[in-house]
Order: C-alpha cells, then sequence, then structure tokens
C-alpha cells in the first residue's frame, strides 16, 4: 500500500462479510430459493471526512496504487476492483444523496476472486460507510439494491441479489432463506455440530464478467420465453414445476431443457435443506449439497475440473456429510461438511492430492456464520 498518512485517524469503522451458500446455486437470478450466510471473513474499511468537496481516495493494504476519486465526475476505471467501489458512489449520488470528500482505508482477510462474494463485500461496506459518514439516511434494502446495481452497471456482472444481501443482513449462528421473487426472507438457525464449515479454495481464478455467468442467464430467459408459450403465467424459472418442464421438453433444445431442469429441482433441494437444517438431519442436508454439486456439473455445467476433482475427493470420504462448489463458478470455493475430528487429517490429505494431481496449492479453512455489515466504530 502507499501513500497512506500514517497518522490516519478513522472516524468510523465497518466490518463487511463475505458469504457462503448452502445450497440454491445459479437460483438467485431464476427468481428461486437461496440459503446463504455471512461469515467470519471480512473487508474491513476505515473512513474519515476530509476537507474537500469532491475528492475522496481510497487505500486497499491488497493493493498498490489508491484510487483517486472526483466526486463530481465518477467514470469507469481500466481496474475492475475500482469499478466496486467508483459504482457504489454513482448509484448513491443517482439517489439524489450528496457526498463530500472522504478518505477511506480498506483490508481484508477474504479471498478476492474465490466465490465467497468479496465483490459484494467490497460494495456493500462502501455504502454502509457512505451512508454513516454522511448521515444519508439509506435503508438497508436500498444498500442492497445499490450495491447490486453498481455491479450490473459498472462492473458488467448481472448478479443476482443473493451476495449482497447475505452480506448486509446476515446473523450469527443463522443461514438465511431467502426467496428471490418476494425478498422475503427467515434466519434458519443452524447448528451443525460435530460437522464444520471447511472452504477449500481451488486457487483458480475465475472472472464473473468474462460472459459464462451472464450468458447462463440468456440461457435461462430463453428457456423460460418458450415454456411461456404453454405456460403464459410463467415469468421466471421460478414459476415453472417439473410437469411443465416435462410437458416443454419437446420444444426446448437439450441446453435450455438441462438448464431449467436443473433451476427447477434446486430449488426444491433448498427447500429440503431448510426442513433438513431445522430436523437437524445433516445427513439429509449433505445429501442435497451432493446432488446440487451433480446438478451444477451435468447440467448448468459451470464447474472445471479442479472443483470436479475436490467433490469425488469429499465424496470418497464418509466423514464428508456434503460438498459443493459455491457462487459463480468455474473455479473459487468448495464448501465442505466435515466431522470436526477429521477437518485437520482431511485438509492434509486433500490438499496434498490436489497438488500432486493440478499443481496448484490449495487452501483450506474453517469458516462460522456470522453478523452481517456492521458498524465496529
Ligand atoms: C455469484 C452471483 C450471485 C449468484 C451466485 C451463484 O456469486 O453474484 O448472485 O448468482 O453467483 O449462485
Amino acid at each position: 500500500m502507499t501513500d497512506i498518512d500514517p497518522s490516519f485517524v478513522p472516524e468510523i469503522i465497518i466490518e463487511s462479510p463475505g458469504r457462503i451458500n448452502f445450497i440454491g446455486g445459479h437460483t438467485d437470478y431464476n427468481n428461486g430459493f437461496v440459503l446463504p450466510a455471512a461469515i467470519d471473513k471480512k473487508i474491513r474499511f476505515y473512513f474519515r471526512k476530509i476537507d474537500s468537496l469532491e475528492n475522496a481516495m481510497i487505500f486497499s493494504k491488497q493493493y498498490e496504487h489508491p484510487i483517486k476519486i472526483n466526486l463530481s465526475h465518477i467514470v469507469k476505471s481500466d481496474v475492475i476492483w475500482e469499478n466496486y467501489i467508483l459504482g457504489v458512489i454513482l448509484q448513491i449520488q443517482k439517489l439524489g444523496k450528496k457526498l463530500r470528500g472522504f478518505e477511506c482505508v480498506i483490508d481484508s482477510n477474504l479471498p478476492i476472486g474465490s466465490g465467497l462474494s468479496s465483490s459484494a463485500a467490497l460494495e456493500c461496506g462502501m455504502a454502509f460507510g457512505l451512508d454513516k459518514l454522511f448521515e444519508l439516511n439509506l435503508t438497508k434494502t436500498e444498500m442492497v439494491q445499490l450495491s447490486m446495481q453498481a455491479e450490473h452497471e459498472f462492473v458488467g456482472t448481472k448478479c443476482g441479489i443473493m451476495d449482497q444481501f447475505a452480506s448486509v443482513n446476515g446473523k450469527k449462528d443463522n443461514a438465511i432463506l431467502l426467496d428471490c421473487r418476494s425478498k422475503e426472507y427467515r434466519y434458519i438457525p443452524t447448528v451443525l455440530d460435530p460437522y464444520k464449515i471447511v472452504l477449500l479454495n481451488t486457487n483458480v481464478s475465475h472472472q464473473l464478467s468474462d460472459g459464462q455467468y451472464n450468458s447462463r442467464q440468456d440461457e435461462c430467459a430463453e428457456a423460460v420465453s418458450i415454456i411461456q408459450k404453454k405456460f403464459p403465467e410463467v415469468n421466471s424459472l421460478r414459476d415453472v414445476s417439473l410437469s411443465m418442464l416435462e410437458v416443454s421438453k419437446q420444444s426446448l433444445s437439450p441446453i435450455h431443457y438441462k438448464r431449467a431442469l436443473f433451476v427447477v429441482q434446486e430449488n426444491e433441494r433448498v427447500l429440503k435443506s431448510v426442513k433438513a437444517l431445522e430436523e437437524n438431519n445433516i445427513e439429509e442436508l449433505g445429501k442435497l449439497i451432493y446432488a446440487s454439486h451433480d446438478g451444477l456439473r451435468n447440467l448448468y455445467e459451470i464447474t472445471c475440473p479442479e472443483l470436479d476433482y475436490l467433490i469425488d475427493f469429499s465424496k470418497n470420504k464418509e466423514y464428508v456429510m456434503g460438498a459443493r462448489v459455491m457462487g459463480g463458478g468455474f473455479g473459487g470455493c468448495t464448501i465442505n461438511l466435515v466431522y470436526e475430528d477429521f477437518v485437520k487429517p482431511y485438509i492434509e490429505e486433500v490438499s496434498k492430492a490436489y497438488k500432486e494431481k493440478f499443481n496448484i496449492d490449495l487452501s483450506a479453512f474453517e469458516v462460522n456464520l456470522s453478523n452481517g455489515t456492521t458498524l465496529r466504530k
């Protein structure tokens, strides 16, 4: 990090968490159900006002160059991560809220580009911090919405609402059942004992804006428009039942059929997972999580050899109850429910095997469910 004044004293400190998603992959932008939770890996923001009407500076301990911002002229940057911040600032301004000069130092223990939603944590922490610093009176819903909009417009990823929602609304020791159609949600107390949540980072990098993510959305929208011809009441894949899908099968291309089938099945799995959690049936939850990965691999096709290797490895261990890819796919992390006594040997064994297979170092860590974006000071 460069250029930061050593006497920097923040007025406020914000913590914004990453998220996991137990189940409900690629259902959010299909108006479906998701079951995410905020985690204890976070981005910290140190904010202070400065004596200027239009200058802002952002320093990140993870990036060498600070961002110098002219608040009266927000334009896209060539540096991707800067656009998450610039996008949020522009969206706040579009709501008619007035920002003045500020400085912000960012530090993080949340791995970037790993399917843990570092981007949503960045957007939501920035929105939350500016709201507090300048007393903008934004609601949580507005912060979630404007952060998502920033990602659509400035970064070019047409993400769903899950990541921003979970980052802002997370609750310690709880998952969130979110209905992405109505935006209604319910906290689900999540006691997994004696299992731990272990994340394995493939360290294969993915860029959601590179087209695959957006093209899945297009395929889903195309499937909807074909199904609508027989079922005009259908507005999204959320409204499609298995029987409707079978009736429409002849009109759908194999790709469209596979994508739609995955989403319909995945929505059912989310609701069954909530039931399993409420009944403390971790074995059933684990089976549903494995089934989710199978669907993401064979029907939705957003996995990659590294991810599939890790899931196959876990499936062979009777102490791993469930495992799946999280996030957009094509790399990033897998989530694994691992019996606590085996966490250490499991990590050692899988890391060694992964290194031998791909010559890539695996990162492995345990996470706990935490509160959402919070004011620390
Ligand atoms: C990314 C997106 C989310 C969601 C997941 C897949 O994390 O940002 O909106 O679509 O992928 O479940």
